[in-house]
């Protein structure tokens, strides 16, 4: 679907946590394509590298991969460091990098729990403060979150991401009301299960991907343009009084309350 004009974020330069792959990576394609020059951030080299070579090549725009560790403040601080020091500027930053796996509460460790806090929520303030320190709160900018519907209900196996996601939820929006009066625009976009991404394998294995299907009230799973789409225009000057929005994306399955259910399905 092509409904945004072309050159829409010329002169703008864009750091994508998670950007070598999934949701990160399909947001990145499509800001450079529109003109932005972009930043990948990943832990693994193997994910950015050829994703920034790829991107670069098909829209003539920088594209920088960064290896850094979004648990790792100093790692972040770097990496932020150096998207500024060669892009020369950075006004949007996408928070997608997440980690998850099925596990119910019953058998979670502490460290389980804490791996995902730490990747979801402690990644994405470790991203904004960096970036908002480095850039964002002389020049204003634009921060998008990725988050989930997961919370919006008890989601059994899904404890550590439900709690991580809140926590995201509740970032965007204290970050909206503080942030905001200096230029700076805080969104999130929250998800429901998007087919052909490392988190649908992990998450939807065949039967299940069926039958959350057949319980979506528009029959069908999201895909990675979906949420592609709901990006640009959130980014876009079409959408500059939303603001501290979490914007669900999920062809109305967190309204039919099946999630939970299939997740108990699934553990059977
Ligand atoms: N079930 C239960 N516990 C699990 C698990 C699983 N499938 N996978 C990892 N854990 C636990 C580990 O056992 C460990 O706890 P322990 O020390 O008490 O045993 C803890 O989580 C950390 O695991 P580790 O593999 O050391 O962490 P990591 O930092 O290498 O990996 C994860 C982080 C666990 C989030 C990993 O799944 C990951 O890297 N994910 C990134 C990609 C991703 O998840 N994408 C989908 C996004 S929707």
């Amino acid at each position: 679907m092509d409904v945004f004009r072309e050159g829409l974020f010329e002169g703008r330069t864009a750091l994508i946590t998670g950007g070598g792959t999934g949701i990160g990576r399909g947001i990145a394609e499509a800001l450079a394509a529109y003109g932005a020059r972009c930043a990948l951030m990943s832990r693994r080299a193997e994910h950015v590298e050829p994703a920034a070579a790829d991107i670069a090549g098909k829209s003539g725009r920088a594209c920088l991969p960064l290896v850094a560790d979004v648990r790792q403040p100093e790692q972040v601080e770097a990496a932020v460091a150096k998207v500024v020091g060669t892009l020369g500027r950075l006004d949007i930053v996408i928070n997608a990098a997440a980690g998850n796996f099925l596990c119910p509460a019953s058998d979670l460790t502490y460290n389980g729990f804490g791996a995902v806090i730490d990747i979801d929520t402690k990644g994405t303030w470790n991203v904004s403060k960096a970036a908002y320190d480095a850039w964002l709160r002389e020049h204003g900018g634009q921060f998008l979150n990725i988050s989930a519907t997961l919370h919006y209900g008890g989601t059994p196996a899904q404890l550590h991401v439900s709690a991580a996601k809140a926590a995201v939820d509740a970032l965007t929006r204290n970050l909206a009301v503080e942030w905001g009066p200096q230029g700076i625009r805080v969104n999130a976009i929250a998800p429901g299960p998007i087919a052909d991404t490392e988190g649908a394998r992990r998450l939807f294995p065949g039967p299940i991907a069926e039958r959350l299907q057949q319980v979506t009230p528009t029959r069908r799973l999201g895909r990675v343009e979906d949420i592609v789409n709901l990006s640009l225009f959130l980014l876009s000057d079409a959408a500059s009084n939303i603001h501290g929005a979490i914007v669900v994306s999920d062809g109305g399955l967190c309204l039919t309350g099946s999630f939970g259910a299939l997740f108990e399905a699934l553990k059977s």
